[in-house]
Formats: structure tokens, sequence, C-alpha cells
């Protein structure tokens, strides 16, 4: 790698400057600071310059003929797009159960029948090591396709410390072997395993007493979550998970509100969670506590679509003050999609988002709810070169033109790796 590249006069470069240190809300989450006939100069794989292409062309001419030069003229750039909860590292799919919910089998009977998660975990605890990283190395270079540069990665496909610990190593050696950076969470908390469902609470002192520590003491998780929800975690469990995390440095993350209101939003103010994720059924009483605590909500629309359930209130919470963020939810039950630009499409057109708001909900946002907007999410000094062209003119087209790839480049801490 050179050290010197230049992005060249893109027709708009959203740089999404200004909301590094602190999650952009309400108005603040449609300024994007775009730049028209903008041009970015990296060195070393950081950003050291964005502006006017003239501009930049001028400042740099010294280093012009040793930098590689990327012409983005007629295209739009932004930051690498952000996916903040994935269940990315597992085994196998579940197509069979779809076919049954299309028959109207509701996603809780077929997990309360062994299927569901227990299947999947099943199918991870099968496979090899070798296996999981192979599939879910896979699944990050199509995640590179459509122009992510970042996942956050959950466990909780394995259940027992051995099978947790599998997926998180295999999640940190893709951490180091692939150029899209996994940030990892430890979800141990996902089900109570089928052998265990007489005795809930036993199983969540093995999380508390064996897992978190040993995760904790290996440094394989930044983020501890759990999915709370009648017939999997109470709240109280769910507490009590969180709150042990937290005592071993994990950040807690929550799994809240999916299916039926349960107060997870509650919860996640009351444990001074990072994020809240899901929210379909969110309490009001819960929005305005977690925009009073700050809490950011992470919505996963791709999974309100597939289950055919409604949708995330993302309008009132933006109105309400939480900071909100878009994912994927990657899973092979409630999600199967790889595709965070269709995510972006149903914020608009599902959740009635505007078109900055998922611009801002995919980057910066997207950056603070896995705790690495220092590093990551906008375009700007100092920050990682890492940077999705797209072969469109400006950014309306990216939520507007739906179910399709316009990903011309990925440049990925100063790498270009799409071409
Ligand atoms: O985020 N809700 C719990 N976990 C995942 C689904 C996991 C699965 O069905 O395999 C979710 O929707
Ligand atoms: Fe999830």
């Amino acid at each position: 790698m050179g050290k010197y590249m230049l992005v060249s006069n893109a027709n708009q470069v959203v740089t999404m400057a200004g909301h590094t240190n602190k999650p952009a809300t309400k108005e603040a989450m449609t300024q994007l600071r775009i730049i028209e006939n903008g041009s970015i100069w990296i060195e070393d794989g950081k950003v050291v310059e964005v502006g006017k292409d003239q501009e930049i062309r001028n400042k740099y001419k010294h280093e012009l003929s040793k930098a590689t030069v990327i012409n983005a003229k007629g295209k739009t750039v932004t930051p690498g797009l952000i996916d903040p909860h994935t269940h990315l590292v597992h085994a196998g799919t579940r197509e069979n159960e779809y076919a049954m919910r299309l028959k109207g089998k509701t996603y809780m009977e077929i997990m309360e029948a062994g299927g569901g998660i227990h299947a999947t975990t099943r199918a991870t605890q099968q496979a090899s090591y070798e296996q999981l990283f192979e599939e879910s190395r896979k699944r990050l270079n199509q995640f590179l396709l459509y122009g992510v540069t970042t996942v956050e990665a959950k466990s909780g496909y394995g259940l027992t410390l051995e099978d947790e610990l599998k997926q998180l190593e295999v999640a940190d050696r893709l951490q180091h072997e692939h150029p899209i950076d996994v940030v990892s969470t430890f979800m141990g908390a996902h089900a109570v395993p089928l052998n265990q469902k007489d005795n809930p609470d036993d199983f969540v002192e093995r999380v508390v007493n064996e897992m978190i520590p040993e995760v904790a003491r290996r440094k394989l998780a930044k983020f501890n979550d759990v999915f709370c929800e009648r017939g999997v975690f109470t709240p109280e469990q769910s507490r009590k998970i969180l709150e042990a995390g937290k005592a071993h440095g994990l950040i807690p993350k929550i799994h809240a509100d999916e299916i039926e209101p349960y107060g997870g939003a509650e919860l996640a103010a009351e444990v001074g969670a990072i994020s809240a994720d899901h929210l379909l059924r969110a309490s009001d009483e819960g929005i305005a506590a977690m925009a009073k605590a700050g809490v950011m909500g992470v919505l996963l629309p791709g999974t309100a679509f597939f289950l055919m359930a409604e949708f995330a209130q993302a309008r009132k919470m933006i109105d309400a003050g939480v900071a909100v963020a878009l994912s994927t939810d990657a899973n092979p039950g409630s999600s199967p999609s790889l595709s965070l630009p269709f995510i972006m499409n149903l914020g608009c057109l599902k959740m009635g988002m505007t078109p900055e708001e998922v611009l801002t909900a995919t980057t910066i946002n997207a950056a603070h709810a896995i705790g690495c907007a220092n590093e990551a999410g906008s375009l700007e000094a100092g920050k990682k070169a890492d940077i999705t062209i797209f072969n469109v003119p400006n950014y309306l087209m990216l939520s507007y033109q739906y179910g399709m790839n316009h990903v011309d480049t990925v440049v990925k801490a100063g790498k270009q790796l799409v071409e």
C-alpha cells in the first residue's frame, strides 16, 4: 500500500462531520455536512483532509504524483457503512422455518418447539471452528460488497462456555484476518438451553459466574447482550446478567421489546446500556426513559419485515430525542440478510425516517452504538480512511432505488478493496 491516496472529485462527499463527540439526535441527525465536487486526502490509511477537489489538489500537489488516485467523478462518497448488530458467527440456515411461518406458525412457537435459536445452536455446536470461520468469512465478504466496513458480531449460538468461546474466537480471528473491523459482543443469554429449560435460573447463574468472567478474562468481547423477552429471559434475569457484565467491564446491550412490550427499554435506561435494540413494541415510557438516560436505539427493520410484524416507531423515538442507529440484525432466523442498504430503504419507507436520518443511522450513529466513533463513522481528519463510493450522483438515490447494490468501490483503512 502506498502512503498516499486521493479519492478525487466526487459529486457529493457525505462527511457526517461534527458528530464524533456524541451521537446525533433530533435535527442533528439530518446534518450530513456534504461537500460537492469533494476530494479526500489520505495518508497511511487515515483521512488527512476533506475538501473541494481543487483545494485538496493544490494543497497536496507535491505528494500527488506518489498517490493512488480513485476517480469518483459523478459518484457519491460516504463513510464506510457500519452494521452495529449482527449474529455473524453461526452455522447453517433455517429456510424450513420460514416456510412454516408463511403457513401461519409464529417465531416464538417454532422456538418453543425446539427450533429457532435452538436449531442454529445445535448446528453451531456441531460445526468445527474452521467451518464456522469459513461460513462467517464469506458473510463478511458479502457485507463488504454492500459497502459495510465495520460490523458488530454477537455470540449466542453456543450456550455452553466452550461453544460461546468458539464463536467469539472465530470473531476475534476474523477481526485480525479480514479487512472488515469486527467488534464482539458476548450473548450467552440468547436462549435458555433446552436441557436446562426447567431451571432457567441455574443457566443464568452459569452465564453470570462462569461465562462472563471467562469471556472478560480472555478479552473476547466489548459488550454483553441479553434477549429480554417473555419466554426467554425476564427483566429481572436480564438485569442480573447485564450488571454482572458491567462488573467485569462489559458494556450492556439488550434485545428489548421485540415480540411484546416487556420493560426492556426501561431496563436499558436503568442499567445504563449503550443501546437497546429492536424496540418494535417499546412503550412510550420506555422511549422517554431511553432519551433521558442517553441510551441509543438500534432499530432492525429487516426483522419486522421478515417476521411480518409491526415496525419500531423510529419517528417517535427520534422526535423524543433518542439517537437512532440502524442495522441488519443479520441472522438465520429473524433477518437472513446482509444488505444494510436495503435496511436504509426500510427505514424510510416503513419507519418514517428521512434519507438524511438513515445515513446518519448507518454511519456515525452506528459507530457510536458500538463505541468506535473516535475511529470510524465519519470522514474527518484523523479517522480511519473507511470509505464507500456509490455509483450514483447523490445520496438520495441510496434510499430511493431499492433492492439494488450501488456500491462501486470500498476503501478500508486506506486500501482499495472492491473495484
Ligand atoms: O435479534 N431475538 C433474538 N435473536 C435474534 C434472532 C436469532 C435467531 O432467530 O436465530 C434477533 O432477532
Ligand atoms: Fe439480534
